[in-house]
Order: C-alpha cells, then sequence, then structure tokens
C-alpha cells in the first residue's frame, strides 16, 4: 500500500495505534486477523524493533503469524502460551453491550479461542462498525465439510424459530471453490439482517452437529477502540464504564505503509 490512505484506512490505523498503548513488555498478546489487525501487528512490530517491546505473539491465522514474523514478532501457539494477558482483534459489527460479529476474514475458530483464553480482548474497529443492532453484517459460521448441505438446511430451519428477519445462508467460497478455514472447514453466512437474541442463537447453533463454532462473541470483548478517519479515536470500556476521546498525531511512516497487503 502506498500514497495517501484512505479516511477508512487512517481510521483502522489510528484504532490500532491507540491499542497498541495496552500492550507491556513481558505479556503473551493475542494477535487478530484482518485489515485493522494487520495495522496493530505493523504497529507492534515497529515498536520491537525501535522501542525494544519484548512481547510474545499469538496469532489467530496462519496469515496473520506470517505477518507478524515479518514484522520481527516472536510468535509463539496458543499451546505453548497457555493464557494470554491481551488479546486485540478486530470485529464486522460490535453493539453498545461490546457483543460483536466476527468472521468476515474466516477466521472465526481461531480469534474465538484466542480471545476466550484471554484476561482482556480489545476490538479495534473504524466507526462504521458500531450498529444498534447485530445482524446487517452476514453472521459467519464454521461448518466441517462433511454433510456441510445437511448442516445448512438443518440450520435454515432452526432459523424459523429464532429471533431473526432473515434465514437465507451462502457457501462462501474463493474464487470457483469453496473457501477453506485455517482449520480445513468451509463458511456459512448466515444473511439474518437483525439478530434480536444473539445469545440465545449463539448457543441454538453451537448445538448443531456439524457446526463448529459461530462469528458471535457475547461477553467477551471488554473494550472497544473506535478510529474516526479524522485521527479521532473513543476508548469504550465496558467494565470501568468509561469514554476517553482523543485525537492521534497522524504522520505516515514510509514503515508502516508500504506493502501491506492484508
Ligand atoms: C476475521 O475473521 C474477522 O473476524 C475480522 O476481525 C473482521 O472481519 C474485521 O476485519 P477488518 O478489520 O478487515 O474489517
Amino acid at each position: 500500500m502506498s500514497g495517501e490512505l484512505s479516511p477508512i484506512d487512517k481510521a483502522k490505523f489510528v484504532a490500532a495505534k491507540r491499542a497498541a498503548d495496552y500492550v507491556e513488555d513481558g505479556m503473551r498478546v493475542g494477535l487478530g486477523t484482518g485489515s485493522t489487525a494487520a495495522w496493530l501487528v505493523r504497529c507492534l512490530g515497529e515498536q520491537v524493533k525501535n522501542d525494544g517491546l519484548k512481547i510474545r505473539g499469538i496469532p489467530t491465522s496462519t496469515r496473520t503469524a506470517e505477518l507478524a514474523r515479518e514484522v520481527g514478532i516472536e510468535v509463539i501457539s496458543l499451546d505453548e502460551a497457555k493464557w494470554l494477558d491481551l488479546t486485540i482483534d478486530g470485529a464486522d459489527e460490535f453493539d453498545g453491550d461490546l457483543n460483536l460479529i466476527k468472521g468476515g476474514g474466516g477466521a472465526l475458530l481461531q480469534e474465538k479461542i484466542v480471545a476466550t483464553a484471554s484476561d482482556q480482548m480489545v476490538v479495534i474497529a473504524d466507526v462504521g462498525k458500531e450498529v444498534e443492532t447485530l445482524g446487517a453484517f452476514p453472521l459467519p459460521i464454521e461448518v466441517i465439510p462433511f454433510g456441510w448441505q445437511t448442516t445448512q438446511a438443518l440450520v435454515e430451519e432452526t432459523l424459523v424459530s429464532m429471533d431473526v428477519l432473515g434465514r437465507q445462508s451462502t457457501l462462501r467460497m474463493n474464487g470457483a471453490v469453496p473457501f477453506i478455514t485455517d482449520e480445513g472447514n468451509h463458511i456459512l453466512d448466515l444473511h439474518l439482517n437483525r439478530i434480536g437474541n444473539a445469545r440465545q442463537l449463539s448457543m441454538v447453533l453451537n448445538q448443531m452437529p456439524g457446526v463448529v463454532e459461530n462469528g458471535l462473541f457475547i461477553d467477551i470483548c471488554d473494550a472497544v477502540v473506535i478510529g474516526y478517519g479524522d485521527g479521532r479515536v473513543e476508548v469504550r470500556d465496558i467494565n470501568e464504564g468509561t469514554v476517553e476521546t482523543e485525537r492521534l498525531d497522524f504522520v505516515e511512516s514510509d514503515n508502516l505503509f508500504t506493502d501491506l497487503t492484508d
């Protein structure tokens, strides 16, 4: 990536940069997946190189692992880490209770395992991700390839009795072939439009044979850092009940803004 950043990229960048303040020497840090999380990994890489920050990163996808290694972050597995101090990740939607839809990048399974194994989860997002009610963004669910069409039919049938506005689902594709997750599974995107009871839906989906995990993150996120295109950031902490706003100096550093592919 080169040249002038779009307002949305600036928003993602300032959210990531502010969230990097949560990271302290010696921490085991879950590294999310997606374009916003990629900014965070870059920011942390700069701090490792320039400021001697010592952290161990636990990536939530193979592509985040590659980027983390590329920028000089020590990468360890979740089993090596056992428990994490902090996870920072993006989201596709967040609501006022900091419940989330994740999985737009197809990494929801590792993301949920890593976030759940963390003392704290901080979400970084541009302001466009905030919603009153979850569900406009299609809800991703990870399903095993065996009998996936049967699972899809069962899911659609189950949605009839759920508090949602739509029940169509689509198999996520990667060009002409089904998308394959890091665990070798498929993703079904559920076009629900509005999810009235996310907690109930999450529990029901996860009880279905063939469904490995769903992209609803309920009571997992502790704080959200919301970025704006003009450099403002807002930090909302659900446990402290605090909201803080500040403006970050925005300097387009060549190191950070070149060759970003995610
Ligand atoms: C990856 O599977 C997702 O959960 C991402 O965190 C989410 O899609 C947000 O991605 P962006 O930061 O690219 O919008």
